[in-house]
């Protein structure tokens, strides 16, 4: 792992470290020479922090109809039903890779729960013994996970084994700026590489490869309040729009329901996983209410919760809401729940006695960069994998957990993609280097941190849970006034990974803005209340860079 001297060249760029660029890493550096960049620390992702776990069909009681129908049914008429089946149908083959990589997931043993520790590469687990959890929109108990810290265990163990790979580099503190593309022989265009960010020398590299793949998470960032961390800043997606790549259904972004509320908990969730062991959200006066919105109760989709919890706020005029789950034995929740009472117990929380106050947040982008099935985008040799792309998996609203699987299983099939078309593709090495000849050093870091503060003040005011035109059409005002203040210091400024980041996130907060804008309905995770019904044909929101553009051959 180094943070400087970034080799000019390499058979495959990925830029992120998560689920999605691990997993694509490991599955490729077996014929080719792979860098991996993160431009904070490797863990930085929002995969270190995934809680609840990943979804997989390994109950004999269940089914991949089961999960398909599940799926499409959380989606809003808006899943694309061939990619549900290609994901849902490789779930069980994701987690079996998992385990073989060493992942230590949570077990039973005749009724008893093991967390972690009593497996490993070592000693894997049969994917029978794997514990099943379940949470919202799932109809059989089908997560699977490492007690509540599922995500630190999948990165750390696939990380490790990509430190031990001679041929993965892992590269810490590079952000990466633009895309190189060319102009191919039919008029296509041909990504041959990458400008990135050296922070160590603050200087900008040129990296040419054969291929390039976007792992670079979502853009919840966009908002004040989010369960992600501090890089989800879009950059893929900005990225991407910027080569000339079409964008998908950035209207639906999801909300959490529950983020632990509290005036020094940053961003911590507390996992849905909790209600699906039977927590019950309540009001202050201790009263449910999810029965008043949906028979599933406290395990209705996501989205229905969040306008639930986000709706009696606004009536009662409260802070937040509370999750409840002390009629657990106390040994059952500190068991299965180790990362949330520990958190919860730092902010005097004792979730086994206490409710715990909670309020709904940013946190995860369903649309993004559109690919085919095998993550390849409409540029020829760039691909996008995980969060930051548009497989139409989610449709209008993602099921709990199936984020994760949609990493490995497209990760899978993109490096089986690359693998075919390896040694057809050439390595351009002629290629220019960033020019930096008329910038000047950043000056004023406070337009920077203001902006930053604007933008995600303005999306949570106007882009949240409910919408209506007036609220969209303000913010559009609002995020064209702050993207040109923004190009324009970009242009004559050095970048900085904190200027990169504000330059993404405007640009997608504005693609978010002209979906929402362009949706006349109310579906899933959109609602407006201009158009508070759902239309009668579903339809998918697509962007395109330049309005002539066709959409590519899929
Ligand atoms: P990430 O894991 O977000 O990684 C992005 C990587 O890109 C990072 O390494 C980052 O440094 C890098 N990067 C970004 N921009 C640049 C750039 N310009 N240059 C260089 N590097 C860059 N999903 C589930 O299925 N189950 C769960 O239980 C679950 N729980 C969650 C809990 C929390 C708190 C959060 C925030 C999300 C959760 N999700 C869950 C969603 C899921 O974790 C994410 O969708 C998934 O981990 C995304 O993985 P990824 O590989 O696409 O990106
Ligand atoms: C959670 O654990 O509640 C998050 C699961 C997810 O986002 O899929």
């Amino acid at each position: 792992m180094t943070n400087s001297a970034l080799p000019a060249q390499f058979d495959i760029l990925i830029i992120g470290s998560g689920a999605a660029g691990l997993t694509l890493a490991l599955k490729t550096a077996d014929f080719a020479r792979v860098a991996v960049l993160s431009k904070g620390e490797l863990s930085q992702g929002a995969t270190f922090y995934a809680q609840g776990g990943i979804a997989a069909v390994l109950d004999s009681e269940d089914s991949i109809e089961a999960h398909v129908a599940d799926t499409l049914n959380a989606g809003v008429g808006l899943c694309h039903p061939e990619v549900v089946e290609q994901i849902v149908e490789h779930s069980a083959e994701a987690v079996s890779w998992l385990v073989d990589q060493g992942v230590p997931f949570t077990t039973v043993d005749g009724g008893a729960v093991y967390a972690n520790q009593k497996t490993s590469a070592a000693n894997p687990p049969k994917l029978s013994d794997l514990h099943l959890t379940k949470e919202g929109g799932h109809s059989h108990r089908r997560i699977i996970h490492a007690t509540d810290a599922t995500g630190k265990a999948v990165f750390e163990t696939l990380k490790n084994r990509a430190l031990a790979h001679p041929n993965i580099h892992l590269l810490e503190a590079y952000t990466a700026v633009d895309l190189i593309t060319k102009k191919g022989e039919a008029g296509n265009t041909i990504c041959v590489g990458a400008y990135v960010l050296n922070q160590s020398n603050e200087t900008v590299e040129l990296v040419s490869s054969k291929f390039v793949a976007l792992a670079t998470g979502g853009a919840s960032k966009a908002y004040l309040y989010t369960s992600n961390p501090d890089g989800a800043s879009g950059d893929g997606i900005a990225m991407a729009w910027r080569a000339g790549c079409s964008v998908a259904n950035l209207e639906f972004n999801q909300f959490h329901p529950t983020c632990l509320y509290h005036p020094h908990a940053k961003s911590f969730l507390i996992t849905e996983a909790l209600r699906g062991e039977g927590a019950t959200l309540e009001l202050p006066d201790g009263s449910r209410f999810m029965p008043r919105f949906d028979s599933r109760e406290e395990l209705a989709p996501r989205d229905i919760v969040a306008r639930a919890i986000d709706h009696e706020m606004k009536r009662l005029g409260c802070d937040c809401v509370y999750l409840n789950i002390t009629h657990k034995p106390a040994e059952f929740i500190k068991e299965h729940f180790p990362t949330i009472y520990t958190r919860c117990l730092e902010f005097g929380i004792d979730i086994t006695r206490d409710r715990i106050p909670v309020v709904p947040a940013a946190h995860y982008t369903c649309g993004g960069v559109v690919v085919n099935q095998r993550g390849m985008t409409d540029i020829m040799n760039l691909y996008a994998i995980g969060e930051t792309s548009f497989t139409g998996l989610h449709g209008a609203n993602r099921m709990a957990s199936n984020s994760l699987l949609e990493c490995f299983v497209i990760a899978f099939a993109a490096a089986q993609d690359i693998a075919n078309r390896f040694e057809a593709t050439p390595l351009e090495v002629d290629l220019p280097a960033w020019d930096a000849s008329r910038v000047v050093d950043s000056d004023d870091e406070i337009l920077v941190s203001h902006n930053w503060d604007e933008l995600r003040r303005c999306m949570w005011d106007f882009v949240g849970i409910v919408r209506n035109d007036e609220r969209l059409i303000r913010a559009k005002k609002r995020i064209n006034l702050l993207q040109e203040e923004i190009i324009d210091y970009y242009r004559r400024h050095r970048v900085t990974n904190d200027l990169l980041e504000l330059r993404n996130l405007v640009l997608v907060s504005s693609l978010i803005i002209d979906s929402a804008l362009s949706r006349k309905e109310s579906r899933g995770l959109h609602f407006t209340q201009d158009y508070p019904d759902l239309a009668a044909q579903a339809a998918d929101t697509h962007l395109f860079p330049h309005p002539s553009q066709p959409a590519a051959a899929k």
